[in-house]
């Protein structure tokens, strides 16, 4: 048995679409935010990516997971682990297993904007842990934290470099808000994908056999099903730059052609000149020294920064510090 608290519903989500391709799609440069591209076949894909070659975070961060989940086990004693942008949870398990054995576990809560990942994960994971209690929460981690449930000692994990998917505005009011939920002495273990060769980033956001791209183009394909818009996915091909002042991956679609683009679900015609680009996603790349910075900040002191042997990602466990 899970139980789900749904702080998105159907009526809500559409809203906020709405409000998002409005203004994405009316300002100069055009940008779509990120959390669109995951419904049903947007999750799906990403666990293709996570299983592409080229894509190494996934597999990176499950080798830190295996080799330190103990380690984070008898650090944190947690009793409930909360998962922000919880997909399908599959490294999750690293943990579960880790805190099960400790014998601390009692709850996992995962978050997710995407329904679909997140019940398929939880059928999957009431199953394979009986006696765990499972705690879905349909949200946005950039509005809803404020409904994590309280009590007992609780780590929060934010794995996959997910927060490089936030602009640096953004993550210092997420950090915040992620610190402001928690009581000092309990823990958050972030996943954060480091600075390294473009030769190396940019492959892994643009795969050879083009599932990236095909994953880029989703978010359109959500707005046609969605607002009943009329884009042609063929029309847009998939970018993915190096920003070294920024030390981010920028994601863009591009217009191959001039178009004209209704989307009935918001009254808005849009029009494409050949060559524009819509950003559609960043994915930050960090150092040791501003993870450790932003941690700070946010009021979180690192107590350990875990690598794998060629320093692609880094795995950091933090402790909530009591606030001044
Ligand atoms: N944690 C998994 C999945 C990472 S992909 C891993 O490490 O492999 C990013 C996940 O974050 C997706 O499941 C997506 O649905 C979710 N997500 C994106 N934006 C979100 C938001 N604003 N609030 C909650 N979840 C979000
Ligand atoms: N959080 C993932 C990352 O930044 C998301 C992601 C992987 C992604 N590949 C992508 C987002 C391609 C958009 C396009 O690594």
């Amino acid at each position: 048995m899970h139980a789900i608290d749904v702080h998105l519903d159907a009526d809500e989500l559409s809203r906020a679409l709405r409000t998002d391709v409005t203004t994405g799609l009316t300002t100069d440069p055009k940008s779509l935010p990120p959390k669109w591209f995951y419904d049903a076949r947007g999750s799906e894909l990403f666990e293709q990516i996570t299983e592409l070659r080229e894509y190494y975070p996934t597999r990176t961060e499950r080798q830190i997971l295996t080799d330190r989940a103990a380690d984070i086990a008898r650090h944190t004693r947690a009793t409930s682990l909360l998962e922000l942008g919880s997909g399908y949870s599959t490294k999750t398990r690293l943990l579960l297993d880790a805190l099960t054995a400790t014998g601390t576990l009692e709850t996992f809560v995962p978050m997710d904007v995407s329904p679909t990942a997140l019940t398929a994960a939880a059928d999957r994971i009431t199953a394979d842990y009986p006696g765990l209690r499972v705690h879905n929460v349909v949200g946005d981690m950039t509005r809803h934290l404020k409904h994590l449930p309280t009590g007992g000692d609780r780590l929060i994990a934010f794995l996959g470099g997910t927060i490089g998917n936030l602009v640096p505005a953004e993550r210092a009011a997420f950090l915040a808000d992620v610190r402001a939920v928690l009581e000092p002495g309990e823990h958050l273990l972030l996943g954060t994908d480091l600075v390294k060769s473009p030769s190396v980033v940019v492959p892994a956001y643009d795969d050879a056999s083009g599932v990236t791209a095909e994953f880029n183009r989703n978010v359109l394909r959500v707005l046609n099903n969605s607002l009943d818009a009329d884009f042609d996915l063929e029309g847009f091909a998939h970018v993915a730059l190096w920003d070294p002042d920024h030390e981010w991956i920028e994601m863009r679609l591009r217009a191959r052609w001039p178009m004209r683009v209704t989307i009935p679900g918001v009254d808005l015609v849009v029009d494409f000149a050949a060559g524009e680009e819509v950003r559609t996603e960043v994915s930050a790349k960090f150092r040791r020294e501003g993870v450790e910075r932003e941690l700070a900040e946010a009021g979180f002191s690192l107590d350990h920064w875990w690598t794998d042997p060629d320093g692609l990602f880094a795995l950091s466990l933090s402790t909530a510090v009591p606030q001044g």
